[in-house]
């Protein structure tokens, strides 16, 4: 065995022993990473290309740093993003909500759909919609400065690689709650994926000591900023638009009730993820 795949099987049994989900994913990712190779080649690098760095990565992981953090980006869909302290990592579960949201916007008779997406974090949600739906114009709302940076390197990394989006995200400082008041009435598609767990909640170490807290906590029902998404949806929305709202697994009677028909939506649907839990919820303003 080559000197690489050795020093990936302690990895990997430290990385078990310090409870990681994925101990030889993260392990040969890194590696990866590490070696600027794919994983497919990983057997394939000399020992005297080993590079001893790789127990630095392995000792942040073990320490569950985000494995986005250790190699500095996530991906999202079609989009490459730069992620790290300060910003959440972006979630494969949000992908499916992303892409509703791309389909429905598609299928509009609208040459250049508007789109708000509050609590933009990394940028992902508008960058995706921004590659996937050509006409789309996005707002981007961002409240944490020290995310900001993050969604402004990552605009500028998704126009390098795909220039069509260029000039057609914009990013908004500030609390969503009140933002885009110039949009009012005038927005095809609200979609937000805000924070939404119970203040108080369990999480792992890597969300509860690495990601940003104004990105997970909302209230003592973790419903708060659903319920802001809400009325700001009801303000932007133009008659026919569209919104659509992640939330937590349990969370998916809740967030339906707060926008039922009662409350002036129509069209309330949940929505599940790849893993088929419920994961979002979808209305349509009459
Ligand atoms: C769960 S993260 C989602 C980030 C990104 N949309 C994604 O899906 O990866 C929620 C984001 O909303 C931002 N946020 C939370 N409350 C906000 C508010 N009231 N106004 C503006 N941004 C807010 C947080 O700072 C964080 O970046």
């Amino acid at each position: 065995m080559s000197l690489l795949m050795t020093e990936i099987a302690v990895a990997v049994s430290r990385l078990a022993e310090a409870g990681v989900e994925s101990p030889r994913a993260d392990a040969e990712l890194m590696a990866a990473h590490r070696h600027g190779v794919p994983r497919s080649a990983l057997n394939l690098v000399a020992d005297a290309a080993f590079n001893p760095r790789f127990w630095d990565d392995v000792a942040r992981r073990a320490a569950r740093e985000p494995m986005q953090h250790i190699t500095g980006t996530a991906y999202f869909r079609y989009v490459e993003l730069e992620v790290g302290p300060g910003v959440f990592v972006p979630r494969p579960e949000t992908e499916v909500m992303t892409g509703w949201a791309i389909d429905r916007l598609t299928e509009m008779d609208v040459a250049e759909p508007v789109v708000a997406d509050l609590g933009t974090g990394s940028g992902a949600i508008a960058l995706a919609i921004a590659q996937e739906v050509p006409g789309a114009r996005v707002h981007a709302v961002e409240g944490d400065p020290l995310a900001r940076p993050w969604t402004e390197r990552n605009i500028a990394r998704c126009v390098a690689a795909a220039p069509h989006t260029s000039g057609r995200v914009r990013l908004h400082d500030g609390d969503f709650g009140s933002a885009l008041r110039d949009l009012d009435g005038a927005v095809d598609l609200v979609i937000s994926n805000p924070p939404y767990i119970p203040v108080g909640a369990l999480v792992p170490p890597e969300v509860g000591e690495y990601e940003p807290s104004a990105a997970l906590y909302s209230g003592a029902d973790g419903l708060d900023a659903i319920r802001v998404v809400e009325r700001v949806a009801g303000r932007l929305l133009r008659p026919g638009g569209r919104v659509a709202v992640e939330h937590g697994a349990p969370q998916g009677a809740a967030v339906y009730w707060v926008f039922a028909e009662e409350n002036g939506w129509k069209e309330t649907r949940n929505h599940s993820d790849l893993a088929g839990l419920d994961r979002f919820v979808t209305a349509v303003m009459p």
